[in-house]
């Protein structure tokens, strides 16, 4: 099987995955949760948990065990990209093909929205101590609270929005991208690998593959946002232009962007190749890696 297809089943799965622990859209709070699911399933590449899952049978799991873990990435990442699109923050009206759900709901449903996706997001992820209360599984909520909150996607996203229309030193610029991109990237990967049992040793390269993805993933996605098609990528571009962010490619220019991006995409894939058991599982995030980060949509 070529690598697309192999990306589509495994994409098919995480969605069906995803949809699975969606609340019903019944009640008096039928408007909050058709704004919930609205933009879960308007689609987007469900990267974060494939990740998560190939991370898990890199490392011998086999498992459902991961299966709400997958989704309350998901649910977490995409809470994060309501937010990010509303008129205080990015000011977007376009994402994954559709109206953003403060364009199509208001903007108090989406705040209310992202609030309910957040809160989903946990409520499904304990769902694991349905069905194994461990070390690891006690273990992987703790990830999924470090790599989300405050120290994590949160600490990341505030750092960009309050440091908008700044001069911004490296240092900054590389917290804010390592946060509010790299740590659920990095977070998906650590628990697909905790929940697996992988060892101490091996979870200290995974962070560092999550961090260099990370990075790269979102120097790519700023190169997108110039270069990139708005159709294929399903939400605008010049968002940051519009916005006035300092970028890695307004402060270092295009050439070293893309440059930078082959260094980090191949120092991961190089760590990658050293881990886990199965060469199948292996292969495919090393090959995933490089789609990501060669991606022109
Ligand atoms: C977009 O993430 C926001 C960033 C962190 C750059 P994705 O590019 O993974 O968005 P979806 O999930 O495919 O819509
Ligand atoms: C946002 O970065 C990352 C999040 C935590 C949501 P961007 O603002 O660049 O993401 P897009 O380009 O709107 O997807
Ligand atoms: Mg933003
Ligand atoms: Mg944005
Ligand atoms: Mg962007």
């Amino acid at each position: 099987m070529n690598f697309k297809e192999e990306l589509r089943i495994r994409t098919d799965y995480a969605d069906n995955v995803v949809k699975e622990f969606l609340p019903k859209e019944e009640g008096f709070n039928k408007e909050l949760c058709e704004a919930m699911n609205y933009s879960v399933n308007a689609g987007g590449k469900r990267l974060r948990p494939i990740l998560l899952h190939t991370f898990y049978k890199l490392f011998g799991g086999d498992s459902d065990i991961v299966k709400p873990c997958m989704a309350a990435y998901e649910m977490l990442h995409t809470y994060s990209l309501v937010h990010d699109d509303l008129p205080a923050i990015d000011n977007d009206n376009y994402r994954r093909g559709m109206p953003t759900t403060h364009a199509r709901f208001g903007e108090a449903t989406a705040i209310l929205a992202g609030d309910g996706l957040l809160h989903q997001a946990y409520e499904t992820f304990i769902k694991i101590f349905d069905t194994e209360i461990s070390t690891r599984t006690v273990k992987a909520l703790k990830i999924f609270g470090d790599k989300t909150g405050i120290n994590g996607m949160l600490g990341g996203q505030s750092a960009d929005v309050l440091h908008t229309g700044e001069v911004i030193s490296d240092e900054l610029l590389y917290y804010i991208y390592e946060k509010k991109t790299g740590a659920l990237i990095e977070g998906a990967m650590l628990t697909g690998s905790v929940l697996a049992g992988c060892n101490d040793e091996d979870l200290a390269k995974i962070k560092r593959v999550g961090e260099l993805v990370g990075l790269a993933f979102q120097i790519k996605d700023d190169i997108l946002d110039i270069y990139g098609n708005e159709k294929k990528l399903g939400k605008p571009l010049h968002s940051d232009e519009k916005n006035n962010k300092k970028t890695y490619i307004t402060i270092n220019g295009i050439e070293k962007s893309e440059h930078d991006i082959v260094v980090m995409s191949e120092e991961a894939c190089d760590i990658v190749s050293s881990l886990g058991n199965d060469v199948e599982e292996r292969d495919f995030i090393i090959k995933l890696i490089k789609y990501l980060t060669d991606r022109t949509y």
